[in-house]
């Protein structure tokens, strides 16, 4: 094959792979075909100038920096929806009956057909193909001129740069037309909810990290608005934004009548179009569509901020053409809105099944999204003093979909007035500034069980030390000592733990071994049968090992490979409660961070009551003697390897994680380099994602990693 036309292929290969990918969410090949593909055309077209082209794969990311943005006249004016304040079902019937009349319909005329569609809560953009490519990408602006923004949305990857021809193998239904030579799309750019939570996550983190002039967002609107608008592309390329297409303002092709017919139309030529939209009939059928996008409103997975109903029909909107920028064909019918005003009454402190400390706002009663709120995670004490939420504060908040409520930021208009003019004024800003609470600080102590609370160097999160005693902790606790691979005792999961802990039947570790039959059976849904059953799992549970029991005991820090380590060392656990710390890290790979975390643990007397327990009721290990033996040596399947952990893995904790790959000979570093191997990426994983995409090191998620270390 020439290389010209190697090329050709590949860029025809990779747009159609992205349409797959992006647009229907079916991928058809594996990640790294994709990325094979693309490194080859990246050579290709390294190797052969001459054949650049900007509807290239390779051209979404580099558009350069732009000293200013250019002004761009719409060649058809955008326009705006009018929105029909009343939000009940005689705002669809008003709508309705205003077309029927401006139609001249009589009473007994079919009902009209209209299409009812989403109201995005994103920006506008107009998208402008000559001879099938992308050329330009522009802003609404007054909506007669808006600017070129065409660098930024190029990194969009759902939307075509260039429009599939007649034989394109990109759609399943081939087009009956040609591409036009002009074509101009609108639709909406905007950005998902997760990529919306994730972008902030990565923010926070950077911020966290000391990053300088990094801030986090309001709202996804927000965060597209300001990505589009970068003078610098790479910056909009690494703020995932999303589009959808709604119209067709220049080059529809002969043939389409409809609005729904212009939606197929945006489809076959490559573009997202939401599947929720409606062909309706009459009023009644627009007022169900309001009511059932009420009840979907909250699991989409992008805000919307209402429903649009068009006239299907292209003839009739023709007809009933436009007042002052608004088409007459066209309503958009709100819903509540997503953000709110309240006043912020506490800042309690909250204390997770792990034990981290999460500062929430108790907030004065606000109906917001649908709901009403009383409490805004603040995240932790770095996000409350960047926000700088204060009791009495007026704040805004933020909920949309089923994420937890947000405190977005302080209207510090209220919290500061404005000082009055005249001989007061002095006198009102110090009064305004008296009855402001003071800056939140972290507890040093968990509001829980009162043990010490500490936050480790480099960490955003403050966790209680309490361990066994802290009540918060217990149900996370118990599960972990039941954990396969701790003590393990089989048939007592999560949903088993909460019922038992709830009924006040444990809690701590060792009323496990004293419960009866009757208690078990007594909970909900528990046959005599299974109750037995768990019975002997506890029973058998009482012969265990040393390495299994001080894991067992969740000690911060103090994984498998770790406490294996401890039980080799030290043979019997009365030596490693008294292990001074300069003894425990004498043992293999324990540094000060683990040796402080066991010693604090042990200092604690209600710890050592715990072990102390246990054994009373008959929990045994084998001590130092026979310790090792029958235990085959992990194969060494990551030797040589660095790996670095980030994000919230769905089974392995941080530590255990850390603790495989090292047992199997890997290395584990706090930061992604050119050095690194593999990054294990699970849930909100952060910049550390970002850096090993910037770098093109592996990135693993924990089935990947299993897998490593398996092979
Ligand atoms: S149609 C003639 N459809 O709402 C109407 N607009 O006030 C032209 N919007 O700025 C727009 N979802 O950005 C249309 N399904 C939808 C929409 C939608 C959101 C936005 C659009 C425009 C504003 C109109």
């Amino acid at each position: 094959m020439s290389p010209e036309h190697e090329i050709q292929s590949l860029r025809e290969q990779l747009h159609r792979h992205a349409h797959a990918y992006y647009v229907l969410d079916e991928p058809r090949i594996p990640d790294a075909e994709y990325d094979r593909l693309y490194q080859r055309l990246e050579v290709l077209e390294a190797q052969h100038p001459e054949l650049a082209s900007r509807d290239s794969p390779t051209m979404r990311v580099g558009g350069g920096l732009l000293a200013a943005f250019t002004q761009v006249k719409h060649s058809v004016p955008m326009l705006s929806i009018r929105t029909e304040t009343d939000t009940e079902s005689s705002g669809a019937k008003s709508f309705d009956a205003r077309i029927r009349k401006e139609l001249k319909l009589s009473e007994s005329a079919v009902p009209i057909e209209y299409v009812a569609e989403l109201k995005f809560d994103g920006l506008a953009m107009s998208l402008r193909y000559e001879s099938g490519v992308l050329v330009q990408a522009a802003t609404r602006g007054d909506g007669e001129t808006g600017e070129d923004v065409t660098h930024n949305i190029r990194t969009i990857y759902q939307i075509p740069l260039k429009l599939p021809s007649v034989r394109s193998e990109l759609v399943e239904v081939p087009p009956v037309v040609e591409v036009p030579p002009v074509v101009e799309v609108r639709g909406e750019v905007y950005m998902r909810r997760d990529d919306f939570e994730q972008l902030n996550e990565r923010q926070r983190a950077k911020i966290a990290a000391g990053a300088k002039g990094e801030k986090t967002f309001v709202n996804p609107r927000n965060a597209a608005a300001g990505a589009v608008r970068q003078l610098d592309s790479s910056i909009a390329a690494n703020r995932p934004l999303s589009f959808f297409a709604y119209s067709v303002a220049q080059g529809l092709p002969d043939g389409v009548t409809t609005h729904s017919e212009t939606l197929a139309q945006l489809k076959r030529w490559g573009f997202p179009v939401s599947s929720d939209v409606r062909i309706c009939k009459g009023a009644d059928e627009l007022v169900q569509f309001h009511a059932d996008m009420a009840l979907r409103r909250d699991r989409l997975p992008f805000d919307i901020d209402g429903v649009v109903y068009k006239v299907n029909s292209l003839a009739a909107q023709a007809q009933l053409g436009f007042v002052s920028r608004e088409p007459r064909w066209a309503v958009a019918h709100k819903y509540p809105a997503q953000e709110q005003m309240t006043s912020v009454l506490a800042i309690d402190v909250q204390v997770g099944r792990t034990g981290k400390l999460t500062p929430v706002a108790k907030l004065a009663p606000v109906f917001v999204g649908g709901v009403t709120v009383t409490n805004a995670t603040l995240h932790n004490e770095d996000e409350v003093r960047r926000k700088d939420v204060r009791v009495g504060d007026t704040v805004i908040v933020r909920r949309a979909g089923d994420v937890i409520p947000e405190i977005v930021s302080v209207v510090l208009d209220t919290a500061h007035p404005e000082p009055a003019l005249g001989h007061e004024a002095g006198a009102t800003l110090q009064h305004a500034q008296r009855k402001r609470g003071a800056m939140f600080t972290i507890p040093t102590h968990c509001p829980v069980c009162g043990s010490v609370a500490v936050r480790e160097e480099g960490e955003a999160d403050t966790r209680c030390t309490g361990g066994l005693i802290c009540g918060a902790q217990r149900k996370q606790a118990i599960e972990h000592f039941a954990h396969k691979r701790a003590v393990y005792i089989d048939g007592l999961g999560e949903k088993l733990i909460e019922q038992m802990v709830d009924a006040g039947i444990i809690k701590s570790l060792p009323d496990l071994y004293r419960l009866g039959l009757a208690n078990i059976v007594a909970l909900e849904r528990m046959a005599e049968k299974s109750a037995q059953n768990v019975l002997a799992a506890i029973e058998k549970s009482k012969q265990t090992t040393l390495p299994r029991f001080l894991f067992g005991l969740g000690i911060r820090h103090v994984g498998e490979s770790t406490a294996k380590a401890f039980a080799k060392h030290f043979g019997s656990m009365d030596a490693i409660m008294d292990a001074t710390d300069a003894q425990l890290q004498q043992v293999p790979d324990v540094g000060p961070v683990v040796a402080q975390s066991l010693r604090a643990f042990f200092d604690a007397p209600f710890n050592r009551e715990v072990v102390e327990q246990l054994r009373a009721c008959g929990v045994t290990w084998e001590e130092a003697t026979n310790l090792g033996e029958g235990q085959p040596t992990t194969p060494q399947t990551l030797l040589g390897k660095t790996f670095v952990l980030t994000g919230t893995l769905p089974t392995l904790g941080r530590d255990e994680a850390k603790e495989l790959i090292e047992a199997a000979g890997g290395k584990v570093s706090g930061s992604v380099s050119k050095k690194t191997d593999y990054v294990v990426a699970g849930a909100e994983a952060g910049s550390k994602l970002d850096k090993a995409r910037e770098l093109g090191v592996a990135v693993l998620d924990e089935d990947g990693l299993m897998h490593l270390l398996r092979n």
